[in-house]
């Protein structure tokens, strides 16, 4: 008789060996523990804590009552694709042929894997900067290709120089994954990096996936350039973006890539057979979202910044952490390589014991390690809250004997077990 098969025996490899999303892990343990009645403070998501504005919503209604409940057409409604090429045109300074440089997607995370799927397989090597978000490597090792990560210093801003990419380059390399303003780092790369980057991607013929994200999302005067805009970027360059954030549309699922015909329309076909399209009307909230009052973002923004400087504040305030403002995006990206502790252990200390949940820095790669990710993408009090949560525990160890965090608990181990 034929021994019988495990259900590890049924999984492809690409997923056996697959982590789950260590962000989502953080939000999900933090869920069971409310579940169970203990009182977290979720602080491990990335959603930002506005409702979507009443005249997108309207918009969206207003097309499901019209009866646009049907499939549109797979790349997207014609009407959301020339609103996304007229705001990379003035926003950005890119230009996208609407007709075939362009594919709505549910959320950006599913451009970039349908991208990922259609440019890598077996023997393509992407470059990554680390510390990078949880989702890129994973994607690229999916599609069967290898994640080169490139380990920017702590101590020098996470900077990137030419001579740091250009020694990651293997006669694989096929692309470099640029992510700005960066999560978790809250880096938004400069004219001198961004021209690092162009000139590694022109010297050695590569391709440039740039995840802009969280570009309305900037403090202090720091400015968003987009690298499909730069001198001879265009023609190797996809841009991938969504309404998520700088609309507070999470839920809607809303994202695009952009860039030249020639991927453009080769992605197009993984999109058309797994995807289909994006949610009719939701694409017509997308429209409204981009053609309609911009001031929103504005105060989200200012919010944001207020909320940043405190738990900057707050957290430097605490012997062990150093919090510096970050320059974009709403993750506050602190140092606790003094607090002796690794990331790992400190997160899970702080969500079993100050009921903060938090991301360790080692999810996000080597060069997170030493750090731990706090979102202030929600309410002041709350905020104030965790910081204090935070102070009190660190502050009733300090001095005493070790408390029991050395071994961190399984769940958290596995859900990063591959960064
Ligand atoms: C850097 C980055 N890229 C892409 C995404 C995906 O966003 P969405 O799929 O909601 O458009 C996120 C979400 O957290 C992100 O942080």
């Amino acid at each position: 008789m034929q021994t019988q098969r495990a259900p590890a025996d049924f999984l492809a490899a690409r997923v056996r060996d697959l982590a789950p999303s260590p962000t989502i892990g953080v939000s999900d343990r933090a869920r069971a523990l409310r579940a169970e009645g203990v009182d977290v403070i979720d602080l491990g998501g990335g959603d930002p804590d506005f409702i979507t504005p009443q005249h997108i919503r309207d918009a969206a209604a207003a097309a499901m009552h019209a009866g646009e409940t049907h499939y549109v057409a797979s790349n997207g409604t014609p009407a959301f694709r020339a609103a996304i090429a007229d705001k990379l045109r003035s926003d950005n300074g890119i230009e996208v042929d609407p007709k075939d440089g362009i594919i709505v997607t549910p959320g950006a995370k599913a451009a970039l894997f349908e991208a990922i799927l259609a440019l890598v397989e077996p023997g393509v090597d992407v470059v990554v900067l680390d510390p990078a978000w949880v989702s890129y490597v994973p994607m690229i090792e999916m599609a069967g290709g290898r994640g080169v990560r490139v380990e920017l210093d702590p101590d020098d801003n996470f900077r990137i120089t030419h001579d740091q990419l250009s020694a990651a380059m293997t006669p694989a390399t096929r692309a470099i994954l640029v992510n700005s303003p960066n999560n978790p780092t809250g880096r938004v790369l400069n004219r001198d990096e961004l021209d690092a980057i162009a000139a590694v991607a022109q010297e050695h013929d590569l391709l440039v996936y740039t995840d802009e994200m969280y570009e309305k999302i900037v403090y202090d005067g720091n400015q968003h350039l987009s690298l499909a805009a730069l001198p001879g970027m265009a023609e190797r360059t996809l841009t991938f973006n969504g309404l998520s954030k700088a609309y507070a549309m999470t839920g809607w699922r809303l994202g695009y890539v952009a860039g030249p015909a020639s991927y453009v329309k080769q992605i197009a076909k993984v999109h058309s057979h797994s995807v289909t399209c994006a949610t009719s009307f939701a694409q017509a909230g997308g429209v409204a979202a981009l053609t309609g009052p911009q001031e929103f973002i504005d105060e989200m923004v200012i919010a944001w910044d207020r909320r940043r400087r405190a738990v900057a504040a707050g957290l430097s305030a605490i012997n062990g952490i150093t919090c510096p403002l970050v320059e974009g995006a709403f993750y506050a990206f602190a140092d606790v390589r003094e607090t002796g502790q690794s990331s790992i252990e400190l997160a899970d200390l702080l969500l079993r014991e100050a009921h903060v949940a938090v991301t360790p820095g080692i999810a996000f790669g080597e060069a997170g390690e030493g750090h731990i990710r706090l979102s202030f993408a929600t309410a002041d009090d709350v905020l104030e809250r965790a910081v204090e949560r935070i102070a009190n525990l660190l502050g009733r160890l300090e001095g005493a004997a070790p408390a029991p965090h050395a071994d961190p608990s399984a769940t958290l181990r596995a859900e990063i077990r591959t960064v």
